[in-house]
């Protein structure tokens, strides 16, 4: 009998070719092909999945058992087997109090307590009863720390601005001295607070930058120093020996991956920025697309589709990228954060179990806030030999009505661009331009080519009411479980990240060679590397 994967390969290959608009002979098709959760929506009818293709993908759901897997990450099992830990996230805004045990330890009473904990820090810090060293209120906050403690905090205080109503949240992460140099240029140590933000606490970047932010607050301060930092991590003993006091540490546990951390004490700047209040509408919004992935059946199951149409283009059509446009300038760094989301999640080669996968995993994730993007890279998305399924987002209202012909022309922007992807330009189109403008014979020909679009480009469009704390809770929330879907389909342990170990081993063994010691067993490239930067 035929397995699932080769029947997909057959309805694609019967169907190559075939126009994405001619689907829509069916007047049901974009009803069938877009799904509605709570104010989202997601419409996959602009792709080359038809109708058997639809109940194939979802019969494959149903045999790689991606419903089984779920419930397990749900309840708390050892899913991240690498690690023999529980993926538990989405315990973080679960806002639920019915026993979670892991490892034999209800797990709610520690999340609820932390996160009080949280509220009265960042409720202090806010109304200025946690005062500088000075007796004034903190102005400022720089948050310390990188990849999953920084993307998802950057990304989340920048797309909530119109909810800003607290101190002014920057962030440091890079390695390179130009970052935190030119950060703390700009602000005042005497009234910045320092967030020294790390699970492990002993990430080369973060400790690096964080010893230099604390001499920074020292060289002002003094002793005092210690009243303007605080820090987030897992290693408690770690942020001890760091001298930084007890009651100004947020722990979490490990079943809470880096990635997925901006639920807890890691979206400290995001509860700074927009206050105890909103930072739970962020949870609520996760937590709702939590509740819908649990509940909906696949066929209405918005994670799930997602998580499909995935598939279908990365396996089946064999495409290797995939690009994210928001048509929201405030979630311009979710391309950067779903970046790390999705490739470091399921950048992966083998199986669960260890062995080698028969088949593609993640996509290569990237993309840019539109309308900048489309004067950048579109002309390739449009034009180019690669095809790169398009994932748009876009919102209804804005929050600038004034600017209401702004947000007209965003959102026509991006629907042109899903029409344009999916319809072209043929060729008599273009020769007709062509003609119009003056051309003939060898000439016309050539620039009705360059006026050509072959079309039947894919793209999904996420639609949302408007950008508040718990639609980006909802959108997070629904990307993190796609990611899921897609790392259950290809069997893959979706919560380890062992890809960055080996470079991160190697620029230790490095650091002597570049401060002058012998590059002895190098490779040539290396050591010849080594001289020209040491010169
Ligand atoms: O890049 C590897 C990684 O381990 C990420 O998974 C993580 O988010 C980041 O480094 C930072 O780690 P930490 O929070 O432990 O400093």
């Amino acid at each position: 009998m035929k397995d699932i994967w080769t029947k997909l390969q057959e309805n694609h290959s019967t169907a190559e070719g075939r126009p994405i608009i001619s689907l829509f002979d069916d007047p049901q098709r974009f009803d069938r092909f877009s799904v509605e959760a709570d104010g989202l929506l997601l419409d996959f009818s602009k792709t080359s999945i038809d109708g058997a293709a639809l109940d194939l993908l979802l019969e494959l759901a149903e045999v790689r058992d991606v419903a089984g897997q779920r419930d397990a990450m749900f309840r708390g099992e050892r899913i991240n087997r690498s690690e023999d830990r529980a993926v538990l996230h989405t315990a973080l805004r679960a806002g639920d109090d019915e026993p979670l045990v892991v490892d034999g330890e209800d797990v709610r009473p520690g999340i609820r307590k932390t996160l009080q904990a949280m509220e009265d820090f960042a409720g202090g810090i806010r109304s200025g009863r946690i005062a500088t060293a000075g007796g004034a209120a903190f102005t400022d906050v720089v948050n310390i720390g990188i990849g999953g403690s920084d993307l998802g905090p950057v990304m989340a205080v920048r797309a909530l601005s119109p909810y800003h109503n607290g101190p002014r949240c920057h962030f440091v992460s890079n390695v390179d001295g130009a970052q935190i140099s030119d950060t703390l240029h700009k602000l005042d140590p005497r009234s910045t607070l320092v967030i020294i933000a790390s699970k492990t606490f002993t990430t080369i970047e973060t400790m690096t930058n964080a010893e230099t932010a604390i001499s920074w607050l020292k060289n002002a301060l003094g002793d005092e120093a210690d009243s303007h930092l605080a820090a987030v991590s897992t290693a408690l003993d770690k942020t001890a020996g760091m001298g930084i006091s007890s009651e100004r540490v947020f722990g979490f546990a490990d079943w809470v991956g880096g990635r997925y951390s901006l639920w807890g004490p890691v979206g400290l700047p995001i509860m700074l920025a927009i206050g105890p209040a909103e930072f739970h509408n962020l949870l609520a919004g996760a937590r709702a697309m939590d509740t819908h992935f649990v509940t909906a059946s696949a066929q209405g199951n918005m994670p799930v589709l997602m998580g499909l149409v995935g598939i279908w283009h990365r396996n089946i059509c064999r495409y290797p990228t995939r690009a994210i446009l928001p048509y929201d300038q405030r979630l311009a760094k979710l391309p950067a954060y779903l970046q790390q989301l999705d490739m470091e999640s399921n950048g992966k080669r083998v199986s669960n179990g260890g062995d080698l996968l028969a088949r593609g995993s993640g996509p290569v994730v990237w993309g840019e806030a539109g309308t900048n993007g489309q004067h950048a890279f579109y002309q390739l998305l449009h034009q180019g030999t690669e095809m790169i399924p398009a994932e748009f987002l876009v919102s209804s209202r804005s929050h600038e009505p004034s600017l209401q012909e702004h947000h007209d022309l965003l959102k026509a922007n991006c629907l042109a661009q899903s029409e344009a992807l999916m319809l072209g330009r043929s060729r008599e189109q273009a020769l007709e331009i062509s003609a119009a403008l003056g051309y003939t014979g060898e000439e016309q020909r050539a620039q009705a080519a360059y006026r050509t679009f072959p079309g039947n480009r894919p793209s999904m469009t996420l639609a949302y009411p408007l950008l508040t704390p718990y639609s980006l809770g909802q959108i997070i929330a629904l990307y993190e479980h796609r990611v899921f879907v897609e790392g259950a389909i290809w069997g893959i342990n979706s919560f380890d990240q062992w890809g960055v170990e080996l470079g991160k081993e190697l620029a230790s063994a490095l650091v002597p060679m570049i401060k002058g010691a012998s590059a002895e067993g190098k490779d040539p490239s290396t050591i010849s590397l080594i001289r020209k930067l040491s010169a």
